[in-house]
């Protein structure tokens, strides 16, 4: 729980709002999203690098809500993205095109093209080939690309290998060993700047060593360049620092900040940081309501209205996300009779050791293992820490339109996205006729 999601007269509540009150009003599974929190990440981190020429990018891929992308772009953020579709967003709320950066194995020359035109600031490149393709693009509209190499500085972040990104074996960036062949290639190319340099190891780091290890690596590399009259201006070092989702211990975005301000000291590049989840993640919880409960022979089942569709981390990554109920007055003693589940019942029950699962066909398909609940049947719970890759992530598998997503700030609630319909998911397919 956080400061922004907290128990109030036995109700877990967002900011000053009920989630019952919400899950009333646009129904469940529902994302909600706390505007002091994000408001609050964002400035903490702002103010962490004060004092330093630094742009900070937020990762959209983390969560592209164009509440929240404008929400940040406000604040003066600027934005990572991985897609023509996210630029598009990031303008469509109003974003800053000379703020983005764009990074991505396999941009097309489509995508390359609708960021030249939008005027972005760079093109983070992950390979030969893209570097070839990209000056080519460029040529062809009469432009000039200002571009980073995204360099593998191969460190191991130490976190889940699905979100590990630095290390040799990845797919991403350029060879530590190659970056500098590549960098004079580059700099040759008549319509490429080479303004930057990028690396980006991972998600999820909860040590701020790999992030350490990994820009004295792009340091280095910097200096060499410096030596052979390849002079940058920027050094864009990712994003990646964890959230607590449970018990971890991820160092706080001050001394994560200061830690990277030591390693960068006396140097006079701007500086470009790519956070997503730590902005995000505990600015957002996922709000669903118990359908069933079903006791088998060997565990209990919540059965929830929120499937793996909805939050795909648990079933993807193991991941773990606390689920908590959101009336506590549900933890006390079996009441008998047994009340009968309804709208927004908030019956008593005892607490039992329960599988939080989705409607959707598949075993994977949880939210939480064994996780002790006083929950009865109509109840709401809230899966925390679902602020960053939830909505993003989801998906309409088994035909399941996705969530409605509201925002909070103090008292006001507002709708951020409608709950998609079964309408919505058919209107691009048609019969196959012969
Ligand atoms: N920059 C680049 C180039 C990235 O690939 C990523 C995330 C970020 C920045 C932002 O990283 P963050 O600060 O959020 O850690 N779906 C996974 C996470 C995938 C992260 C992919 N890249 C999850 O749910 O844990």
């Amino acid at each position: 729980m956080t400061d922004y999601f907290s128990y109030q007269n036995d109700q877990l509540c967002a900011e000053q709002v009920p989630l019952d009150d919400i899950a009333r009003r646009f129904g469940t599974p529902c994302y909600v999203y706390s505007h002091t929190a994000l408001v609050d990440g964002y400035s903490q981190f702002d103010a962490a690098f004060a004092g330093r020429e630094h742009l900070i990018c937020y990762a959209v891929k983390a969560n592209s809500n164009l509440a929240i992308l404008h929400l940040l772009a406000r604040l003066g953020a600027g934005f990572d993205i991985v897609s023509g579709g996210e630029l598009q967003r990031v303008l469509a709320a109003g974003g800053a095109a000379h703020k983005v950066v764009f990074s991505g194995v396999g941009k097309t020359a489509a995508e390359m093209r609708l960021a030249l035109d939008a005027g972005i600031l760079c093109f983070n490149v992950e390979s030969a080939a893209e570097l070839m393709r990209l000056n080519e693009v460029a040529r062809d509209m009469g432009r000039t690309a200002s571009i980073s190499l995204r360099v593998n500085p191969d460190v191991d972040a130490k976190t889940h290998p699905y979100i590990s990104t630095g290390l040799k074996q990845n797919k991403f960036g350029v060879a530590y060993a190659e970056a500098l062949a590549l960098y004079r290639k580059a700099s040759e190319l008549p319509h490429l700047r080479v303004t930057g340099i990028d690396c980006h190891i991972g998600s999820q780091l909860t040590e701020i060593s790999p992030f350490i290890a990994a820009a004295e690596k792009i340091l280095t590399l910097v200096d060499a360049l410096a030596r052979e009259g390849i002079v940058l201006e920027h050094l864009d070092l990712g994003g990646g620092l964890g959230i607590r989702y449970c018990d971890e211990t991820p160092p706080s975005i001050a001394d994560y900040a200061v830690a990277l301000l030591g390693a960068l000291r006396g140097r006079s590049e701007k500086i470009i940081v790519e956070p997503g989840r730590v902005l995000v993640g505990n600015a957002g919880v996922l709000l669903t309501r118990v359908e069933y409960l079903k006791h088998g022979e060997e565990k209990n089942f919540a059965i929830v209205d929120a499937a793996m569709n909805d939050l795909m981390r648990p079933a993807l990554y193991d991941a773990y996300h606390e689920i908590l109920p959101v009336n506590i007055r549900t933890t006390s003693p079996l009441p008998n009779p047994l009340p009968q589940a309804g709208e927004g019942a908030i019956e008593k029950s005892n607490v039992l050791t329960y599988e939080v699962v989705g409607p959707v066909c598949e075993t994977g398909d949880f939210l939480g293992h064994a996780r002790e609940l006083g929950i009865v049947q109509g109840g709401l719970l809230a899966v925390m820490s679902a602020g960053a890759y939830g909505m993003s992530m989801s998906s309409n598998y088994n035909t399941r339109p996705r969530a409605a997503e509201v925002m909070v700030c103090g008292t006001v609630v507002q709708l951020i996205r409608e709950r998609e319909t079964v309408h919505h998911l058919l209107a691009g397919e048609k019969t196959f006729v012969l």
